[in-house]
């Protein structure tokens, strides 16, 4: 196929975009932050998946999802039946935002000029991937690959034609559900979580 032919191209490209995104000062997160965590996972991959930035775990490895929210993402796509090896995975901001407490890092939410600046590169994978189904995992993501702000009740789970290609599907976030105290609550909302992602990659 055409892709084959290519992908040394896109395979350099892909690259190129990497190495350039180190050196990112699109906003002034890279200045506390240890590194730029990029998205991973295979070029040709017919869906990617979209977080909201590198956790405390991420920032010091270099890679998304490794912490927390990656176990329950895991474990997720396991049930779903789905390879995260497949999968092309990434954030909308790529450098962790934290408010130092002692010797802790918390999360911090980035805010819209942030997730504008770093939009720049996430339009930059998905033109090289060109997934089929782009998977926002909450609403930072979600804004991320709408360009807008939108409520994550109204507009999960159902297909979303975007405007460069492909389709967009919306759902929570993995640390959405490790907030929930109720356990029954907690396993309906895991349950709803992992048929999202199933329906999705249904599409791709
Ligand atoms: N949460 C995210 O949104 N992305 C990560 O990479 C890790 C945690």
């Amino acid at each position: 196929t055409a892709r084959t032919a290519t992908g040394g191209n896109i395979e350099a490209a892909w690259q190129a975009l990497r190495d350039e995104a180190a050196s990112c000062r699109r906003c002034s997160l890279y200045k506390n932050a240890t590194q730029t965590v990029f998205g991973e996972g295979p070029l040709d991959a017919a869906m990617m998946l979209i977080g909201e930035q590198p956790g405390d775990q991420e920032d010091l490895a270099g890679r998304p999802f490794v912490g927390p929210a990656g176990q329950v993402l895991d474990t997720a796509l396991g049930e779903a039946g789905i390879d995260r090896a497949r999968l092309y995975v990434t954030n909308a901001v790529k450098h962790f935002k934290f408010t130092p407490r002692g010797k802790r890092r918390i999360h911090a939410k980035p805010d819209s000029g942030e997730i504008e600046a770093c939009r720049w590169w996430v339009e930059q994978e998905k033109m090289l991937v060109k997934p089929k189904v782009s998977v926002a995992l909450g609403a930072t993501a979600a804004r991320s690959l709408l360009g807008k702000t939108v409520t994550i009740g109204r507009e999960r789970g159902r297909p979303i034609e975007l405007a460069g290609g492909g389709v967009g599907w919306i759902t929570v976030h993995p640390s959405y559900l490790l907030r929930i105290p109720e356990a029954d609550r907690a396993a309906e909302e895991t349950n709803r979580f992992v048929a999202d992602l199933k329906a999705a990659y249904a599409l791709a």
